[in-house]
């Protein structure tokens, strides 16, 4: 399997997949009614949510933001954020789908556009939460793991762009500017 220098398997393919059928299996249970969109955080929720819609047996429609709190290699402690063309929330029930929550400012901030332009509920899942560093209330409905506070990368998680590609969850281990 493809492995990369300075990364450390965190957790594997086969977790992964077992954990993602689990929270598509509770997904599908508790959103029965319809009028579900997934709104996958790009870059990082890119696989998670690709996977996580396929394994579920409700129909879900997919969307897309780009949420980013960087500017360069320093958090603003600002949440930017971007859709695409603009599409009616009203009476749709949105599920944010993350890579990772950590200060939980990201999620926060995106839970409340969706409440704010009219989204009949919000809901939130992660692949990914950090606990240690939160700072920030978010309640999660669907969290994948749990995770110690290390920086990770891999499916579809980053180091200034790169890693997204392994297939896995690893920890980076190399050098950081
Ligand atoms: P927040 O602090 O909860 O707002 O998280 C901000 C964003 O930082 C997340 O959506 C991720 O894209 C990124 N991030 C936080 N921790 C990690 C990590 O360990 N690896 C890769 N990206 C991370
Ligand atoms: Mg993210």
């Amino acid at each position: 399997m493809k492995n990369a220098k300075n990364v450390n398997v965190l957790i594997s393919v086969e977790e992964l997949s077992k954990r993602i059928d689990e929270l598509a299996m509770k997904i599908s249970k508790e959103n029965p009614c319809g009028n579900t969109v997934f709104v996958c955080v790009l870059k990082g929720a890119f696989l998670f949510a690709s996977d996580l819609c396929r394994a579920t047996s409700i129909r879900v429609d997919i969307d897309f933001i780009t949420a980013s709190s960087y500017s360069g290699t320093k958090s603003t402690g600002e949440v930017k954020i971007s859709e695409g063309k603009p599409v009616n929330y009203n009476g749709k029930h949105v599920i944010v789908v993350e890579d990772i929550v950590d200060t939980g400012l990201t999620m926060k901030k995106i839970c409340e556009h969706f409440e704010k332009i009219g989204a009949k509920s919000v809901k939130t899942a992660t692949l990914l939460s950090k606990k240690a560093h939160r700072k920030h209330d978010v309640e999660i409905d669907y969290c994948g793991f749990d995770i110690e506070d290390n920086f990770v990368v891999g499916y579809g998680l980053d180091y200034n762009q790169k890693f997204r590609d392994l297939p896995f969850i690893g920890i980076y281990v190399g050098p950081t500017d």
